[in-house]
């Protein structure tokens, strides 16, 4: 079995403020692209990484994951406008011989090594389509969020409360059979916010295996804070 690797990297992350693409944000003194591919060429089972970098920002993340020893074997190619169109370009640019793909997003630097190992081996016994997910901590409700969207300063009216029991948080890496995830991009329609997402509409059962406190994804500035303590206490345990 060939196990790889897709990161996307294309976005601009506009949730944590102005700057280079998000991917290219600094946590540890390291982008965390570089935290992300890393921690993937790190884990047993992966063989190979393909990063979609920002259209603009190819030839810079190829000089950047060289500059950086990164380990695994990484091919760079160019993203697209959306997450999903990013993860197809990279997709399409995996050698033949490849037949079981991870996906992991670059906003989850922290991720470790052994949670995309405990996923791909998830694929490899045989589930083609694997992620990973952690239960909910808060309450959670719905609202009517629609109703109140243009105002505001108005209080959002509560619908109901949702049991949280059966519900999970996912994450990323996510692992699919690479036909499977290749099928699925095809009769993509419309986006989704992640690619199980889209192999849910073609039918194919997924599994829900334990994700990672680690493997948070980076999108607001507080993120950014939590990831620098994950790392300070990585490298008290010498583990960095
Ligand atoms: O913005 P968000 O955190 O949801 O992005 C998740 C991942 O998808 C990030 O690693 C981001 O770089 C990537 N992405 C991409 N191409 C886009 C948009 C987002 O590769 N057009």
């Amino acid at each position: 079995v060939t196990v790889a690797a897709i990161v996307p990297a294309a976005g601009r992350g506009e949730r944590l403020g102005p700057g280079q693409p998000k991917a290219l944000r600094e946590i540890g003194g390291m982008p965390m692209l570089v935290h992300a591919v890393r921690s993937l060429s790190r884990a047993r089972l992966v063989e190979q990484v393909v990063v979609a970098a920002p259209p603009d920002g190819v030839s810079q993340v190829r000089a950047l994951l060289l500059s950086y020893d990164v380990g695994a074997e990484v091919t760079v190619v160019a993203g697209g406008a959306e997450r999903q169109h990013s993860v197809a370009l990279a997709l399409a640019a995996l050698p033949a011989e490849v037949d079981v793909v991870l996906v992991h997003d670059a906003a989850r630097p922290l991720a470790p090594s052994e949670l995309a190992d405990a996923v791909a081996a998830a694929v490899i016994a045989g589930h083609p389509a694997v992620v990973p997910g952690l239960p909910i901590a808060d309450t959670v409700k719905r609202v009517a969020a629609d109703a109140v969207a243009d105002r505001p300063d108005a209080g959002e009216p509560v619908l109901a409360t949702v049991d949280r029991h059966d519900l999970r948080s996912i994450q990323t890496p996510q692992g699919f059979a690479r036909a499977v995830l290749a099928a699925a991009h095809e009769h993509a329609t419309e986006v989704a916010t992640d690619d199980a997402g889209l192999v849910e509409r073609l039918g194919v059962p997924v599994v829900v295996v334990q994700g990672s406190p680690e493997a948070f994804k980076i999108t607001r500035p507080l993120d950014l804070l939590l990831a620098e303590a994950v790392l300070a206490q990585r490298r008290v345990h010498g583990a960095l």
